[in-house]
């Protein structure tokens, strides 16, 4: 019987068509969809900005979508590997934006780069709605 476990990672703030087809696309990559929403601290850390969204609340509305099994937090970048192993994930799926980066974890489990959609980010949106507003 197979049942694989896919995991992937990210901010999910504000969240727009991007990320839902991500996570779709990577949930048919397997029986079980895990994803690694990222802390408050590690994106103030990676992006020099808080998001609008705090962590407990990107949680609730990620693990709400129908294709997530499971949601937990990213506390750091450098754990992939840990939170691979921790979550028995047997495929880790990134952007392509990481394209490559991921590739040193391809010794416990297969890598995916998704392309990404194009047009939309949540950078963008918030300089959309702050230049309209
Ligand atoms: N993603 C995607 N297509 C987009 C935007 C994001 O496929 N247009 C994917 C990313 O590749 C990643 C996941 O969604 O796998 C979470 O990305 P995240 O960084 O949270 O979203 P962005 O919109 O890229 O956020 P930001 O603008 O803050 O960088």
């Amino acid at each position: 019987m197979s049942n694989r476990t896919v995991i992937t990672f990210g901010t999910f703030d504000v969240l727009h068509v991007g990320h839902v087809r991500v996570l779709q696309r990577a949930a048919e990559l397997g029986d079980r969809l895990v994803v690694g929403v990222s802390a408050d601290a590690l994106n103030i850390t990676k992006k020099n900005r808080a998001p609008v969204f705090t962590q407990d609340e990107r949680l609730e509305i990620v693990g709400a979508l129908r294709v997530v099994d499971a949601v937990f937090v990213e506390e750091s970048l450098e754990q992939k590997r840990d939170y691979i192993l921790e979550h028995g994930a047997d495929v880790l799926v990134m952007g392509d934006d990481w394209k490559g980066k991921f590739d040193f974890v391809s010794d416990i489990c297969e890598v995916v780069y998704l392309p990404r959609t194009p047009s939309v980010s949540t950078t963008g949106l918030i300089e959309h709605i702050a230049n309209n507003g």
